[in-house]
């Protein structure tokens, strides 16, 4: 394999941005080589910046680009499986924005597909590669936290109308789903990440100040298999501002609270036995962000580079067996919701595998 795998985009929108930034930065490891969106207009936009061919179909761009070895799907997300399953044909690794999908049956369809092919299929959460959240993963590896207790995670931020209104996909069931498949996914996949297996969910969801027709609040209590609670907030409808994207990790032996808006400062860290690496942790892992996407894209594709390179999928990147896990997770919680809070266990096949919708 040369040197420089060489990436193609599928979508040229909003996130597209982070991953053509997160080439740059990579630029040793990592080429783009084209780019495509059905939006000729930033498919051109993209194809200037970047200097390489535009495509505004994504078959053709394949088939003319046979050099490529990864490519990434950043379409709206009800879009992913079609694609993808679509894709896998053409053997190459393929990358997609998270969520996965918005059905178990896809996401499922789609780990078939790319098993078929050869393909390897990654699903990019770069909220686990922010430092305080590495910091905690390595210190929970090795038992610091000792037995978990209880973890919380929020998700307050601040979506407007106009947010819903920019396109004809964000706040609808068909292409998003509410707060709780669109801005927390990446907080679900956290809580699961380091609580693991999950039992049961009860969860309530509500629209309370978005003329969205699904849901602009969520909230649910969670037990894991191991016994210890998980405690899930979600909303969008946080006034007037982005407030908190937050996670705490409470077990016998110690705690740790990562908080900011998007899960970038680490603001508890103690322990029964002081270490000592504890307070360069706590003086050096906070990161500044500019934004709620954080700085996590480059080291995600940098692990899905590894990845490839390697045939190793490294401990943080998720594969599409971890992307489908937290969709049926996601999946639990909407049931749960759809029933008025009943308890839903996510190993059991779900009744109502549409977001939202009871399915008898
Ligand atoms: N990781 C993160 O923090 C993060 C942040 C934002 C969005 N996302 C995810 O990324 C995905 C895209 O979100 P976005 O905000 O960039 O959306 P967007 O609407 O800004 O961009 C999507 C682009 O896909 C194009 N497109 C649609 N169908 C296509 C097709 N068949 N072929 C080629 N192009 C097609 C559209 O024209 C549009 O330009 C979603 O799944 C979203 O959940 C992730």
């Amino acid at each position: 394999m040369a040197d420089r795998l060489n990436f193609a985009v599928i979508g040229c929108g909003r996130v597209a941005y982070k991953h053509f930034g997160a080439l740059e930065a990579l630029s040793d490891e990592a080429r783009l080589v084209a780019v495509c969106d059905i939006d000729r207009q930033k498919a051109g936009a993209a194809s200037k910046k970047y200097n390489v061919p535009w495509h505004a179909d994504y078959r053709m761009m394949m088939a003319e680009h046979p050099e490529i070895d990864v490519v990434m799907v950043l379409i709206p997300t009800g879009y992913h499986a079609p694609v993808v399953i679509d894709l896998a044909r053409f053997g190459k690794n393929i990358v997609v924005e998270k969520p996965m999908a918005l059905r178990v049956s896809d996401c499922e369809a789609m780990v078939q597909a790319c098993n078929n092919h050869g393909c390897g299929l990654y699903v990019i959460y770069q909220n686990r590669y922010n430092h305080p959240v590495q910091a905690a993963r390595a210190a929970w590896d090795r038992g610091r936290f000792g037995k978990p207790v209880m973890s919380t995670v929020r998700v307050r931020w601040a979506r407007y109308q106009n947010y819903y209104e920019q396109d004809n996909w964000h706040g609808t069931w068909a292409l998003d789903g509410g707060v709780m498949s669109q801005q927390a996914s990446h907080h679900l996949d956290l809580l699961q990440w380091f609580m693991g297996p999950v039992e049961s969910v009860q969860c309530l969801s509500a629209t309370r100040l978005l003329d969205i027709e699904v849901e602009d609040t969520g909230a649910a209590l969670i037990k894991f298999e191991s016994g210890a609670i998980g405690i899930y907030e979600a909303t969008v409808a946080t006034r007037p501002d982005n407030l908190e994207g937050s996670m705490s990790l409470l077990g016998e032996k110690g705690t740790a609270v990562v908080g900011g808006i998007a899960v970038n400062e680490l603001l508890t860290w103690k322990f029964d036995q002081e270490e000592g690496e504890d307070e360069l942790i706590r003086t050096n892992v906070s990161q500044v962000v500019p934004n709620v996407y954080g700085h996590g894209h480059t080291p995600n594709i940098a692990d899905v580079i590894t990845a490839v390179k390697t045939g190793i999928k490294p401990p943080s990147l998720v594969d599409g067996e971890e992307g489908l896990k937290n969709i049926r997770l996601l999946t639990a919680l909407y049931e749960s919701a759809a029933r008025g809070g009943e308890k839903v266990c996510p190993g059991v096949e779900m009744k109502a595998c549409r977001l939202g919708e009871i399915v008898n």
